[in-house]
């Protein structure tokens, strides 16, 4: 297959009429969101969907995001929408959440995973909105990358992934979050975050009151353990080379550099680390900024591979907010192999 590109800066660009055109007949359009980009597919259409998971080798109970455009949409796709769900959708979206629900009868199983939920989330690029609007259906979406390899955010690295795989790249240039949207789960008794992301803990506690967070989002789950979401259990965002994730301050982390620089590695680091780092810098974002290391994280990843390296030893970062979801993201990269230093 022949895989176009267009460039689109402009919500009314006429080509954004071809993108909806083929979602409308079953293919397959990779799309920027604010997050990550998207491979999306028609998310009612049983067999579009399930080329989404043909072309990115992705396992098929690991169930998908549905992305709406507009409210109608989501009444559309779930059983009931609890206050709970109207007071974080109103304070929320469009933007990087993601809303769990009983699903209805409209979404078919190979989009839950055979679950009797459904994820959905109405991202606020503009893009992705006008893409879903021209569509005129919800749009089942993952992240646009090969299944275990970093999340895309840019239309170069979906290229790399998915060229021949899929009908057309959106490219919008970089995704501001940069990393997945927050997935929390009104689906049982209390609110859950299952994913880290945009939407911090304390954002949402502000809007329900106490939430529970799901234990996979620090650990690794037990052998045998049910995933309260499935694509936890994979192993995630991982390069090829081996990623170490190393706790502690600025001097202890150059100290083990130093002591480590005659091996094939790299230094995956803060950008005001990287010039006295002893080994070759690959920076995520600045020291106190976790939103520029959200930006970067997947990037920085994909250049780890590039550069050749066996090992990647990465600065933990400072997992409080924002920088929770980079943590997590970066705790399966390193596939949770932490070094106290
Ligand atoms: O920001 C995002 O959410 C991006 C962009 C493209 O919107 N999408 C994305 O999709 O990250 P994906 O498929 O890579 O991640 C979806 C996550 C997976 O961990 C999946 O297991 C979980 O959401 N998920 C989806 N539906 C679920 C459900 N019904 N119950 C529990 N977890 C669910
Ligand atoms: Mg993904």
């Amino acid at each position: 297959m022949n895989t176009k590109r267009f460039h689109v800066t402009d919500a009314a660009d006429p080509r954004l009429q071809e993108a909806g055109a083929i979602l409308r007949r079953g293919g397959l359009v990779a799309i920027p969101t604010e997050t990550v980009y998207g491979l999306a597919a028609n998310a009612l259409d049983e067999t579009a969907v399930k080329a989404i998971f043909a072309a990115k080798g992705r396992p098929v109970d690991n169930p998908l995001i549905v992305h709406i455009a507009n409210r109608a949409q989501w009444s559309a796709l779930v059983k009931t929408i609890p206050p709970e769900a109207e007071r974080l959708a109103a304070a929320f979206w469009p933007g990087p959440l993601t809303i769990i629900l009983k699903k209805s009868e409209k979404i078919p199983a190979v989009v839950s995973g055979g679950l009797d939920t459904v994820a959905v989330r109405m991202p606020s690029h503009i893009i992705a909105r006008a893409i879903i609007t021209e569509a005129g259906v919800p749009l089942a979406a993952p992240s646009a990358n090969l299944s275990g390899k970093p999340s895309p955010t840019n239309a170069d690295r979906v290229q790399e992934d998915l060229d021949g795989k899929i009908d057309l790249i959106i490219d919008a240039g970089d995704c501001s979050v940069g990393v997945e949207s927050t997935v929390v789960s009104l689906a049982g008794k209390t609110p859950r975050l299952l994913r880290p992301g945009g939407v911090t803990p304390a954002m949402l506690e502000d809007v329900l009151g106490k939430i529970e967070i799901d234990p996979a989002v620090f650990d690794r789950l037990a052998e045998g353990e049910t995933a309260a979401s499935p694509g936890m259990k994979y192993k995630h965002y991982a390069p090829r080379a081996k990623v170490i994730l190393l706790k502690g301050t600025a001097a202890q982390y150059r100290a083990f550099l130093q002591a480590h620089k005659d091996e094939n590695a790299v230094a995956l680091c803060f950008a005001e680390e990287a010039e006295a780092s002893p080994l070759p810098a690959i920076c995520y974002g600045s020291a106190e900024n976790s939103l520029s290391q959200a930006s970067r994280i997947f990037e920085a990843l994909r250049q780890v591979d590039e550069s050749g390296a066996e090992i990647a030893y990465a600065h933990f970062p400072p997992a409080e907010g924002l920088g929770l979801a980079v943590f997590n993201r970066l705790v399966r990269a390193a596939a949770f192999r932490i070094l106290e230093l």
